[in-house]
């Protein structure tokens, strides 16, 4: 995401892209072949449940799934997940394939090139990872990754992501409701804002070293936000565990909000009485403010949000999509910015 306007990054961030081509995977066939391995993986593990049952078990099945530790040669480990039954959290749209998805990031941490994080990003430790939740909380935690994996019951959602670049993908999250997180710590009454911090390791994090962003990045949500069900902590993507360059082990997804929100390898999350400024709003206050809810209305300073194209869907010249308000989920969430006037509070 651009920030300065010199001669460098003047450019319309999403023109002239060069990332690799990944191969053309149907999607679906490609998901497909990945649930089945993981059919497989459960129905192993469960000691034979009748093939043709299985769809009904998980169906019927309400109790937590956890995380397994199944590994496939040269693949992630599994993330079991049930279907969620969040409203909304389960969009139509067509599935941006596994290539596309792990290809084409945004993670300033590894650099600026939407090629950077896969380049990059494997030098990234996952474990062991702690995460703090503190400030206004009753109960201020310290969370491993393996509890974290079994605090709450593991969800696939599959989310629309709309970069304020003017790109979108569609991706199959696997995750908990940040609200499952953060009850566990019993926020006071004077808990009115969250505020998410990202591992900034100069050792593992090559990008750390420059100075595109005031490390580390840093994002935040108002707590009925942050509350909402279809805010997500995702720790995978395609039923395994995430990839370092879409933000292992465990990252925010906020479906209405321009991807930036979305903060990455989360290490911190902080509960406030006043908000904070987040790294973009510090980068470049007048293209990026705190709400930063998808609005097809409201242009980027430098482009229209009006159409968005769809990654892995014809390329730079293919017709490009109207972008919805909210990015579609404004049944879910409208209500939430009811009297705001959503120009002014971008
Ligand atoms: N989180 C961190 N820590 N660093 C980043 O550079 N980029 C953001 C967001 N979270 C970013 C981040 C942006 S601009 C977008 S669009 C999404 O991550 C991209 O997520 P993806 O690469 O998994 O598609």
């Amino acid at each position: 995401m651009p920030l300065i306007l010199t001669s460098q990054h003047a450019a319309h961030p999403d023109s002239g892209q060069v990332h690799p081509v990944p191969s053309e995977i149907t999607p679906r066939a490609l998901y497909a072949t990945r649930r089945q391995w993981l059919r497989d993986a459960v129905l192993l593990g469960s000691g034979g449940l009748a093939a043709s049952s299985w769809s009904g078990a998980l169906a019927q099945t309400s109790a937590p799934v956890s995380a397994a530790t199944v590994t496939r040669p040269g693949k992630r480990a599994a993330l079991p997940a049930v279907r969620s039954s969040v409203p909304g959290a389960l969009a139509v749209d067509k599935l941006t394939s596994y290539e596309h998805i792990t290809t084409y990031n945004n993670f300033y941490e590894f650099g600026t090139d939407k090629s950077d994080p896969a380049e990059y990003a494997h030098t990234l430790r996952t474990r062991p990872w702690t995460l703090s939740i503190e400030g206004e909380v009753g109960r201020p935690l310290k969370l491993g990754l393996d509890d974290l994996l079994k605090l709450g019951a593991m969800e696939e959602r599959i989310y629309r992501l709309r970069c304020v670049e003017g790109w979108s993908m569609v991706i199959p999250w696997v995750g908990y409701s940040l609200s499952t997180l953060l009850q566990r710590a019993q926020p006071t009454s004077r808990a009115k804002f969250v505020e998410f911090i990202s591992l900034a390791d100069a050792q593992q994090m090559p990008g750390v070293r420059s100075s595109v962003l005031d490390w580390p990045y840093v994002e935040g949500l108002r707590i009925d936000e942050a509350m909402h069900p279809l805010t997500l902590m995702a720790f995978g993507l395609y039923g395994e565990v995430l990839p370092p360059q879409n933000g292992a082990p465990l990252r925010l997804v906020v479906p209405w909000k321009y991807g930036f929100k979305s903060a990455k390898s989360i290490v911190t999350i902080r509960l406030t009485e006043k908000p904070r400024p987040s790294s973009w709003m510090l980068a470049n206050p007048r293209e990026y403010g705190y709400y930063s809810n998808v609005n097809p209305t409201v242009d980027h300073p430098r482009w229209s949000q009006a159409t968005e194209r769809r990654i892995g869907e014809g390329g730079l010249f293919a017709p490009r999509k109207p972008t919805l308000m909210f990015n579609g989920y404004g049944a879910q969430v409208a209500q939430l910015y009811a009297g705001m006037d959503l120009r002014k509070f971008y």
